[in-house]
């Protein structure tokens, strides 16, 4: 098969797309025809080594973590995943004509995604609810900031916290408000901004996807005890100023990831989708990606 296949860290040049024996896939597992697969920023910071200490890579490897392909084949163990099946998932090494994936991570794609629209999903979509549901555990009537709120996960988190009953603020920079008021949400605030930092008080959360100052910016808008969900890790100086952090990493379940694939696909949330890329373009994609503003996700179809 095909694949995009990573020998060293290294720049966006790194990534080759070249031949590569098509995985051997275990009882419990599947073998994917990967139809679609989305660039992620965690792609190209594993690309770069810049996550090299949370997630180490054997080399040669196959980056990509979102799935949306078709059952070529199953392990002895799998029930339920018939071939031709189109199926989804937050799976590991999708930049490639074939993946395989425990069978526990696979979802059904709801009938009205198409693969490309299904591969924008799975990480943005598990990540954001996780955050919402996990670190922050929104309650009904909180108030909470969601950073970033232009951004992939954001959207998702966005969408779950008014499902859980929440007042929600979208956190944007100033030049973007104008497009801001696209989102589905009660305020929003330039988070770049100090006169309109100064007018956030006693916030109950605050789900961070853009880390760093801005974040630092943000710790006084919280009421006592209020917590900050991050995706980001813990943010400098938050431990410090007695702020509460939840940080976490995505992992995959795949029955919530059908339930907001189907809620994506009676549009009752937006990913939007920038472009979509042959899987050769990977390395150009990334440096699209990686540069900022594109304005949604970028696919990849091999
Ligand atoms: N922990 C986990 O498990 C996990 C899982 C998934 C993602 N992540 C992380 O979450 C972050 C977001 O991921 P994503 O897929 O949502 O990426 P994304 O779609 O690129 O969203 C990030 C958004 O934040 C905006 N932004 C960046 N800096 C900002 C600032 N200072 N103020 C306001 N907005 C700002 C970006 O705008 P521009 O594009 O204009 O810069 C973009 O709209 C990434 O860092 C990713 O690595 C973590």
């Amino acid at each position: 098969m095909k694949a995009i296949v990573l020998h060293s860290y290294g720049g966006p040049e790194e990534l080759r797309y070249e031949d590569s024996e098509i995985p051997e896939f275990g009882d419990n597992e599947v073998l994917v025809r990967v139809r679609a697969t989305s660039v992620n920023p965690v792609d190209y910071k594993i690309r770069s080594g810049a996550a090299k200490a949370r997630m180490p890579v054997d080399f040669p490897a196959i980056l990509g973590r979102d799935l949306a392909g078709e059952v070529v084949d199953a392990g002895r163990n799998v029930t339920g995943f018939p071939k031709g099946m189109r199926v989804m998932a937050l799976a590991n090494g999708t930049y490639a004509e074939f993946t395989v994936a425990k069978a526990d991570v696979l979802a059904p794609i709801p009938d009205a995604l198409d693969f490309e629209k299904a591969a924008a999903l799975p990480l943005v979509v598990t990540t954001g609810a996780q955050l919402i549901e996990r670190s922050v555990k929104l309650q009904p009537g909180w108030t909470v900031l969601v950073t970033g709120a232009l951004g992939s996960v954001a959207r998702a988190a966005i969408h779950v916290a008014h499902r859980h009953g929440a007042r929600v603020i979208a956190g944007v920079r100033e030049k973007e408000k104008t497009q801001a008021a696209e989102l589905d949400v009660d305020e929003v605030v330039a988070i770049d901004s100090e006169r309109e930092i100064e007018m956030l008080h006693d916030l109950d959360a605050i789900a961070d996807t853009v880390g760093g100052r801005a974040i630092q910016r943000l710790f006084k808008t919280l009421k006592p005890g209020g917590v900050i969900g991050s995706v980001l890790g813990v943010p400098e100086g938050a431990r410090e100023h007695g702020i509460r952090v939840e940080a976490m990493m995505a992992v995959p379940d795949a029955s919530r990831l059908y339930e907001l694939a189907d809620e994506n696909a009676r549009n009752q949330f937006t990913i939007p989708i920038a472009r979509t890329m042959r899987l050769e373009e990977a390395a150009e994609a990334q440096r699209l990606a990686e540069s900022g503003g594109v304005g949604g996700k970028i696919i990849l179809v091999p």
